[in-house]
């Protein structure tokens, strides 16, 4: 058994559910990977709030330096934003802690930078959260798509804009009203404007442009229109005419090594369209390739478990997408014979 200690920086929707995952699934986790989980510290902004999880307050901390001051072999960033999130990764990196992330804006805008470091220090960057929530998107483009030449990929990449314009049209609500819902659910961004306008499914694209076509398509680069303006009549209007109107994503490359075009827009879909379906808070991704022709992925594309679930995938898989060890092993009594076969 390898004891695998980890630090969390945040513990809100996606944090929370990280936590819980781990408690609830230890057993899981050591069977499949031989990986003894370990929670060492936990950085939050605000250490008094009331968190209703056992056996948290202990490790809560508002202090980076804190968290740096411990012996963490795995980073997990679900705190969001740019600053101070990217210094800290960059510290936790030049400590040789690994990472896992789920923030698409800073993987959006500085991934390049951040797998320059990640290579600089001998760790590793994993962010499968950071795009479609619980869908393995990033893993089957990166792992299992490296020899396709991909076309195109396309679908519907934000869980709260595709939930408002669902209840909006099943259930005539206001758009205020559904927003309002998915904030109480977690699915928004901590400033639902880059969900309504279309900026996260922006961000989303640019890191699957970048592992389908091998090309940096910057967010200011993508043209793009939220969702503001879709009212209620033309949602049932576009309905009585044999149409979803659905906030597609969507990234092209034209021939060989050429450009890549990409935009994010409502969009008219024939009610038989496969995405046209595709309701809630769910997401689908559509990859079009040379020999795999065509697949797609639909799930959850956010949430606290399925995001969660993304997060911790990334964790259990991080010895075995490396093949080196992350850690020394330790004996643990209580999870004797588990399997060893993810950490070598
Ligand atoms: P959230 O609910 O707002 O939680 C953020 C957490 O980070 C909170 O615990 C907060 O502390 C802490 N935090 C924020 N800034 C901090 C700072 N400067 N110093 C210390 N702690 C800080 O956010 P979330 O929905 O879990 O999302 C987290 C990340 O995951 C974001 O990058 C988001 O884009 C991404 N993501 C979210 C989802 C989703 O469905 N929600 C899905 C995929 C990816 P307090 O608790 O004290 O406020
Ligand atoms: N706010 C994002 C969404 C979270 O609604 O899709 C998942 O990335």
């Amino acid at each position: 058994m390898k004891q695998v200690r980890v630090a969390l920086l945040g513990l809100g929707t996606v944090g929370t559910g990280v936590w819980k995952m781990i408690q609830s699934n230890q057993d899981v986790i050591a069977r499949r990977t031989g990986m003894l989980v370990t929670v060492e510290a936990i950085l939050v902004r605000n250490i008094h709030k009331d968190r209703q999880l056992e056996g948290v307050q202990a490790l809560l901390t508002s202090r980076f330096e804190d968290v740096l001051a411990r012996e963490i072999d795995v980073v997990i960033e679900v705190m969001g934003g740019v600053e101070p999130t990217r210094t800290y990764l960059r510290q936790a990196m030049e400590k040789g802690c690994h990472i896992v992330s789920a923030n698409k804006e800073l993987l959006a805008r500085h991934g390049e930078e951040l797998r320059e470091w990640a290579k600089r220090h001998g760790v590793q960057l994993s962010y499968e959260a950071s795009v479609g929530g619980g869908i393995p998107i990033i893993g089957t483009v990166s792992h299992f798509l490296k020899a396709n030449r991909i076309y195109k990929v396309s679908g519907i990449l934000n869980g709260t804009t595709n939930f408002i314009l669902t209840k909006m049209k099943e259930e005539g609500r206001t758009y205020e009203d559904v927003l309002s819902e998915a904030q109480q659910k977690g699915y928004a961004e901590a400033d639902p404007t880059a969900d309504v306008e279309g900026i996260d499914a922006a961000h989303k694209l640019s890191i699957l442009s970048r592992l389908s076509f091998d090309v940096c398509v910057t967010v200011d680069e993508i043209q793009r229109q939220g969702i503001t303006d879709v009212t209620p009549v033309e949602l049932s209007l576009a309905h009585q005419l044999g149409f979803a109107i659905k906030l597609l994503a969507s990234a092209e490359q034209f021939g060989e090594n050429g450009p890549v075009a990409c935009c994010v827009y409502p969009t008219l879909l024939p009610l038989n369209h496969p995405l046209a379906s595709v309701n809630d808070v769910y997401n689908a991704v559509h990859v079009e390739g040379d020999f795999i022709q065509d697949l797609t992925l639909i799930g959850q594309g956010a949430g606290e478990k399925p995001t969660a679930s993304a997060v911790v995938e990334d964790l259990c898989n991080l010895g075995r997408v490396s093949g080196q060890s992350l850690t020394k092993a330790v004996r643990c009594p209580l999870l004797d014979g588990a399997s060893e076969g993810g950490l070598r």
